[in-house]
């Protein structure tokens, strides 16, 4: 269905250029980090679809400097990732910095401090969501990166551990203090984990308070959606995460609330087929047919909720063990869907 972005955006162009220390990201439509979703495959289809920047999943510092193989793969840029982030876990400064040496072999453009993770094994390790309970230990962290290169280090934080300990403004102060080019809020609290709703105006208040980026998160599942969070709340950047998951198409529907553009009509159901299989393609490429073959099913559930067909083709694929197996299930779903 067509959209019709044009009336409100008419003379209000909110999809811009940000500048995060010494790069310039040309947009404001950024892909967030997903560990277990945002591997190359789905990044590099993401940047096709007009994602402005992106980020790898979570990588432990500490694997890292253990030189940890799976983890390494894991950083590597897709072609057509122009300008990448690379996000780390720590919740120690010398093993954060440590990482730094054998990352910046994949020439990342900035390091993302992940300060957000609710994960309890992460947690326990003091790395993740467990830094907003230690807010000095981010200016350590961060201080630590900043003083290790040159490249922009942006931290992406939560409000809190509890509704009741909301402390995003003392964690943001912490990381500027260590030298932070940006900082990224998921406003939900640590023990939210991800259910509930997202309160915006903590994005408000930090833009407010700070003289820096700030980039929001939480809840955004259509480009009205990005359009009502830079409008609400002034942040610069716009953040999206489970919204882009099986929907990459987000990204253009974003860029058209953005920029005004009442053309944007959205995907067919067979360009959102055409897409999943080609990812599926990407990902055989980076991590082998034996394990993208699997990796791939929770992508394709997620691109065909809603089409026609989609409940049996989805039946169909948990039994998929090749790209062959794979490709005759596609052929018949389309041929379906014609
Ligand atoms: C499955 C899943 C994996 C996530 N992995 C990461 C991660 O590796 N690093 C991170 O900073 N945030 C991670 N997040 C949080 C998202 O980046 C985002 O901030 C959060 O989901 C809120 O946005 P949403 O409500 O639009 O999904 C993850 C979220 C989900 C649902």
């Amino acid at each position: 269905m067509r959209k019709d972005y044009s009336t409100s955006m008419a003379n209000d162009n909110l999809f811009k250029s940000v500048k995060i220390k010494n790069i310039e990201v040309p947009g404001n439509i950024f892909l967030a980090p997903l560990a277990g979703f945002t591997d190359r495959a789905f990044r590099r289809i993401c940047i096709e679809k007009g994602a402005s920047f992106t980020y790898t999943e979570m990588i432990s510092s500490e694997a890292v400097v253990r030189g940890n193989e799976k983890t390494f793969n894991l950083a590597e840029r897709a072609p057509n990732e122009d300008i990448y982030g690379i996000q780390i876990f720590s919740g120690n400064a010398a093993s954060a910095a440590g990482s730094l040496e054998k990352l910046m072999h994949f020439k990342p453009d900035l390091i993302d401090l992940n300060c957000g993770c609710p994960v309890p094994k992460i947690v326990k390790s003091g790395a993740g969501s467990a830094l907003m309970q230690t807010p000095e230990k981010i200016r350590e962290i961060v201080k630590a990166l900043t003083e290790t290169t040159d490249i922009p280090i942006t931290v992406k934080i939560r409000s809190g551990w509890t509704a009741d300990t909301l402390n995003y403004l003392k964690a943001a102060e912490m990381a500027l203090e260590g030298g932070a080019s940006l900082i990224s809020i998921h406003p939900r609290t640590r023990s939210q984990f991800y259910s509930g709703k997202s309160d915006w105006s903590c994005i408000k208040t930090l833009k407010e308070e700070f003289d820096v980026p700030v980039m929001g998160s939480g809840d955004l599942y259509t480009g009205d959606d990005a359009r009502r969070m830079i409008e609400e709340t002034g942040c610069d950047s716009v953040m999206f995460a489970r919204g882009a998951i099986g929907n990459p198409f987000v990204f253009e529907d974003a860029k058209a609330a953005l920029t005004g553009d009442s053309q944007y009509k959205g995907p067919g159901e067979e360009e959102k087929v055409h897409t999943a299989f080609r990812q599926l393609g990407f990902a055989i490429e980076y991590i082998g047919e034996e394990k993208a073959v699997k990796e791939i099913r929770k992508h394709l559930c997620a691109y065909t909720k809603g089409i026609t067909g989609g409940s049996a083709f989805r039946n169909k694929i948990v039994h998929g063990n090749s790209f062959e197996e794979y490709k005759q299930m596609f052929d018949e779903f389309l041929s379906e869907l014609k």
